[in-house]
């Protein structure tokens, strides 16, 4: 087989976050990641989705094989969340996610995405799946997109 020059891959990753309490500096906190985040992206060609449940974090990233290696080792050496681990990383064909870094919170718009998922219970677990949070992640792109007036980009 001929080799390829480059690699697609995805991570998926959940860890805890390490984030204040009260509702405003939780926000100002996320908005600071989420600038690093896409600026450091967007330079690396890496697509992401960020998902928050409480104080749990999980995140897919998509790019070539060393812009996510790259990208991961900085993640989980940041001291704003704790027990990073891999849920899974493989070759993928396709990217499946538009954004740089994209979040989403689980508040009472996206509710019933996030209770469809049943995500939290496999968090306090500690044994979240894969396809689960791939599937929410996804869900919740395309709710977004949709509200924005974009369904018709990925059918
Ligand atoms: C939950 C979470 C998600 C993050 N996601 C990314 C990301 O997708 N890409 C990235 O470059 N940095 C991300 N970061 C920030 C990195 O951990 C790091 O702070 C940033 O890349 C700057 O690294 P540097 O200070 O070593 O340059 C994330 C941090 C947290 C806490």
């Amino acid at each position: 087989m001929k080799n390829k020059r480059t690699t697609l891959v995805h991570l998926i990753y959940f860890s805890r976050l390490n984030l204040a309490a009260d509702a405003p500096t939780r926000a100002r906190q996320l908005g600071e990641i989420t600038r690093q985040a896409q600026k450091k992206n967007e330079f690396s060609v890496i697509t992401s989705f960020l998902v928050v449940d409480q104080n749990f974090a999980a995140q897919i990233i998509e790019g070539e094989r060393m812009s996510v290696n790259d990208t991961f080792g900085r993640i989980s050496a940041d001291s704003r969340h704790r027990d990073v681990q891999i849920v899974e990383w493989r070759e993928i064909a396709k990217r499946e996610f538009v954004n740089s870094f994209a979040t989403a919170v689980r508040n009472t718009a996206n509710e019933a995405l996030f209770q469809k998922s049943n995500l939290l219970p496999m968090f306090q677990r500690g044994t979240p799946r894969a396809p689960a949070i791939h599937s929410l992640a996804v869900a919740l792109q395309t709710e977004s997109m949709s509200k924005q007036g974009i369904d018709h980009l990925f059918v």
